[in-house]
């Protein structure tokens, strides 16, 4: 079905249901057994064998010559792929294909040189270091901040919003607003820093190819290799069951896994890659840091007549994806002049992509940001402020929100906070040597849903299996679809065969965008439906009357065993969601409400989270206790933006100083103090059958703009240029004279 029309009343608005409930992970003791198999850990026969990436070592040149020889007589050697012997591949954008080893042209530091394979992961790796590349450098372009007049507006296309938005007459509205904020921030080059290394593992049967590889959208990604190998769609088999983490660094094919293929095929025996920890900082994607200029013309009231947000990110001259940082902006508050635009400049650094709330997450660091300014300014509390500029409907669109209740968000985390006892007046609230403070922040993210597909069967023995090319990437994926079909069939979970992360499954939307749980869930509950109406139709009930439960179907007064109507060969259903007209006849988002209170040390500039609550709506939860995780480890990111995080580019060469994670900091348990994640009820009956909303992406949105208010509170340091490390908060703290 296609989502053209609200959700009535359906079976998961039981209150009884299992959807919801904070059913533990079923996939929990495969993973502390260590029984749970990631894409490195698959099959290891005698035949295997190991690759090792060689690195660009230079930002932006050729290939002058490259020297394998001592590589080749270094023991175990079975393959050295370069530029010279790898064939010909096919291209498009880095969400279409990755092809490796095409030519002697360097575009960006560590982009793959050489391909060593070897009996041995050690072999591979030592007889790596003996390649011999000779380089003819040529000048990059590798900083964003001093390339900005190389900025260009990216091409509309699909699958991206539009970069530029206008409504009204922004320039006019601003220039005679009473009030008047215009304040740019900037925001770092980031790492995805998931925990489990990219990995592939490519098998040949003749002209079929199998590939383990750590992936967070295997359909897509079984379309970018079959485009990239120049094969078949349906002789790419792509399998990934379990995925430590991705944060949107295993969302496209990496080179990890055409490198295996290309070798595969070539040695006629399964190669198996890993990226070493440093590897992954270069030769997979990052987020690119950004400039964004926000704007905000006030009248007297606080009541937004203007408001324009100017985005400037990079990427690789090549693509054209940019950091969509401006999408809240278009949404969030009201005004009825208002101007969006993104610029991206041509960059000569690795591939910039998607990473954990791709646009929102850091738009949101300057809008929110902006908005605590804009407070100060106008002498209002934050969060009147934002109930000030709260719309009635979407202010670009004129369309109505599927759902929304920021305020409510902002409200009840305002009651449990404690924020009447914040003292408005920043550097007042002294514990000790410490300078304590509060901050606000709204949370916001789109609400998307992508084609999905599901199969299901019941089979006589009562289990009913289903089948997608879906993925668990760590967020509980297996547990709230075993919760859906559980409660769809009547069955206990323990009934439910859940088989995800394998492309001969039917295809689905893959773990990315916060479109995973809805979509996926959604063809899910699609196929339980057509088998329930089947079951009912060989009961001989009326499916609109039949009650699931027990294992069994009932319907006027009369009750009839699951198992006694599937037949022997069982009794199967597919199902299928598209996004449909509820997508452009209503704006879609979660919304939330993050709280932190930070201490600032008065001498030092040290900066400690004290404690830290996120209210949220996201319509339907669809479990209590993955979504509150889901939720809180947002918030971790958002900590990480605010406070830490940040890859440090060499500006003369074009690579990222601190590739690796004794050096670019992400927030340790130390870091973390006590965190809580509430969601409010809400349904979205606009979203999807389940009337559940995105939650992967909302926990960070806005995250490190709370902290960022906070410390402002906490000693008046007003910082634009994230991460808010010690030695800015130094600079501005006012006990210092
Ligand atoms: Mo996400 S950045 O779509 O994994």
């Amino acid at each position: 079905m296609d989502m053209n029309a609200p959700i009535g009343q359906n079976a998961l608005d039981d209150p009884k249901s299992i959807v919801g409930k904070p059913l533990d992970r079923i996939d929990g003791r495969l993973k502390v057994t260590g029984a749970a198999r990631y894409a490195y850990e698959f099959a290891q026969e005698t035949t295997t064998t190991y690759g090792y990436v060689v690195e660009a070592a230079i930002g932006k040149g050729r290939i002058r010559s490259i020297d394998t020889r001592a590589a080749e007589r270094s023991p175990g050697v079975v393959l050295i792929l370069t530029h010279r012997n790898t064939p010909g591949q096919g291209t498009g954008s880095h969400h279409e294909a990755h092809p490796v080893l095409t030519d002697a042209n360097v575009n960006y530091y560590g982009q793959p040189a050489a391909f060593v394979v070897a009996e041995t992961f050690e072999q591979a790796r030592a007889a790596a270091y003996l390649v011999r590349v000779d380089y003819e450098r040529v000048a990059g372009k590798y900083a964003l901040e001093s390339n900005l007049k190389y900025a260009g507006s990216p091409p509309a296309q699909e699958g991206q919003p539009h970069p530029d938005s206008a409504v009204g007459d922004f320039t006019g509205a601003f220039a005679s607003a009473p009030v008047q904020l215009d304040v740019t921030y900037t925001t770092p080059l980031q790492s995805h820093a998931m925990m489990e290394p990219h990995a592939s593992m490519a098998v040949w049967e003749g002209d079929k190819l199998t590939l383990h590889t750590a992936n967070q959208m295997l359909s897509q990604g079984q379309e970018a290799v079959a485009r990239t190998l120049k094969m078949p769609v349906e002789n790419v088999r792509l399998i990934s069951p379990f995925i430590g983490g991705g944060f949107g660094g295993k969302l496209w094919v990496n080179a990890d896994a055409i490198l295996a293929a290309i070798a595969a095929r070539q040695l006629n025996r399964p190669v198996k890659t890993a990226l070493t920890r440093q590897q992954i900082f270069h030769v997979t994607t990052h987020r690119s840091d950004t400039v964004q200029r926000i704007r905000l013309g006030t009248d007297r009231d606080g009541r937004i007549v203007a408001i324009g947000h100017d985005v400037f990110s990079g990427n690789l001259p090549s693509e054209q994806s940019f950091e969509t940082a401006a999408m809240q902006t278009r949404t969030l508050y009201v005004g009825a002049n208002r101007l969006t635009r993104h610029r991206l400049v041509p960059l000569d650094i690795p591939i910039a992509s998607s990473m954990r709330a791709p646009g929102e997450a850091v738009g949101m660091l300057a809008l929110e940001c902006a908005m605590d300014e804009l407070a100060a300014k106008l002498n209002l509390d934050p969060i009147d402020l934002r109930i000030r500029n709260e719309p009635t409907e979407d202010p670009e669109k004129h369309i109505p929100y599927s759902s929304r209740h920021l305020i409510a968000c902002l409200q009840e985390g305002a009651k449990r906070f404690g924020w009447d006892k914040r003292n408005p007046k920043p550097g007042q609230v002294a514990d000790g040597r410490w300078l304590v403070g509060m901050g606000v922040a709204a949370a916001s993210r789109g609400n998307p849903l992508r084609t999905s597909k599901a199969n299901v069967r019941l089979d006589p023995d009562g289990i009913l299996t289903a089948k997608m090319a879906m993925t668990d990437i760590g967020t509980g994926t297996y547990t709230i679809m075993t919760q859906i079909a559980a409660e769809m069939l009547g069955l206990p979970p323990d009934r439910i065969r859940m088989e995800l992360g394998d492309t001969r499954f039917p295809e689905a939307a893959g773990s990315g965008g916060s479109f995973g749980a809805a979509s996926a869930g959604s063809a899910l509950f699609d196929a339980c439906e057509t088998l329930r109406a089947k079951l009912a139709g060989a009961a001989g009930m009326d499916p609109k009357a039949a009650r699931f439960a027990d294992g069994n179907i009932e319907a006027g007064g009369r009750s009839k065993r699951l198992t006694d109507l599937v037949g022997n060969a069982g009794m199967e259903a597919d199902g299928e969601i598209g996004p449909g007209t509820t997508l452009k006849d209503f704006s879609q988002q979660s919304y939330g409400a993050h709280f932190a209170e930070v201490a600032v040390d008065m001498d030092t500039g040290e900066i400690r989270l004290r404690r830290m609550l996120g209210v949220f709506t996201a319509g339907r939860i669809l479990n209590e206790k993955t979504a509150r995780s889901q939720a809180i480890g947002g918030m971790v990111f958002g900590i990480g933006a605010a406070l830490e995080e940040g890859l440090n580019l060499d500006p003369r060469f074009g690579h990222f100083v601190n590739h690796d994670l004794a050096e670019y900091h992400v927030p340790v348990h130390a870091d973390v103090p006590v965190i809580d994640a509430v969601f409010l009820p809400e349904l979205d009956t606009k979203s999807n059958p389940l009337k559940s909303k995105g939650i992967g992406e909302l926990g960070i949105s806005g995250a490190g703009a709370a902290l960022a208010n906070a410390i402002y509170n906490a000693c008046g340091a007003r910082v634009r240029d994230y991460p808010i490390t010690l030695d800015k908060v130094l600079t501005v703290l006012p006990v210092q004279a």
